[in-house]
């Protein structure tokens, strides 16, 4: 079912959301089945479940190819579920960011440019994976939303904070 992504300045996306105890649970995977619908409704590249209201440690992401990234490489489809982000070298990339809860803005934000991550599927299935830039980003993005953090709270420079049709006009780019 589509659900309705909650907006910027809803305090249920500052909470820092509860792990998932109960995996293979119908409510687990009917939640998981929510966030599809929704992603897919709204083009993103991924979702987290606070943005819709729930508050577990479940997000999902995944992109075979993405207009607002033409020079992305495919990122998996991924159910990750209470996860952990390592950083695997300080070295950050800044890159433009848009986000379903802050529908038509982009910001530039910084993110580790090599990461491990680690969580359990929707099995409970342990994930163990190396990832670097798009996929990267993405990962950080969505696991931010597990701790009530929006990309605009990670933007160092706020002159590269605006709207969308005004940062780039003429292309079409959706909130993802
Ligand atoms: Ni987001």
């Amino acid at each position: 079912m589509i659900r309705d992504v909650l907006k910027m300045g809803d305090p249920r996306l500052l909470r820092v959301a509860r792990p998932v105890t109960d995996f293979g649970s119908p409510q687990l995977r009917a939640l998981i089945d929510d966030l599809f619908d929704t992603m897919a409704a709204r083009d993103g590249a991924g979702i987290a479940a606070p943005q819709i209201g729930i508050d577990l440690r479940v997000v999902i992401f995944g992109i075979a190819s993405h207009p607002n990234y033409p020079d992305a490489d495919a990122v998996p489809q991924t159910v990750l579920i209470n996860p952990v982000i390592e950083a695997l070298s300080p070295h950050e990339e800044e890159g433009w960011e848009g986000c379903l809860s802050v529908p038509g803005m982009r910001g530039w934000v910084p993110r580790f440019s090599h990461i491990r991550y680690r969580g359990y599927d929707a099995n409970g299935q342990s994930i163990d994976r190396t990832a670097s830039d798009f996929h990267a980003r993405v990962v950080q993005h969505e696991c931010d939303h597990l701790d009530g953090i929006l990309y605009p709270r990670r933007i160092r420079d706020l002159t590269r904070f605006g709207f969308t049709e005004v940062l780039f006009p003429g292309r079409t780019l959706s909130d993802d």
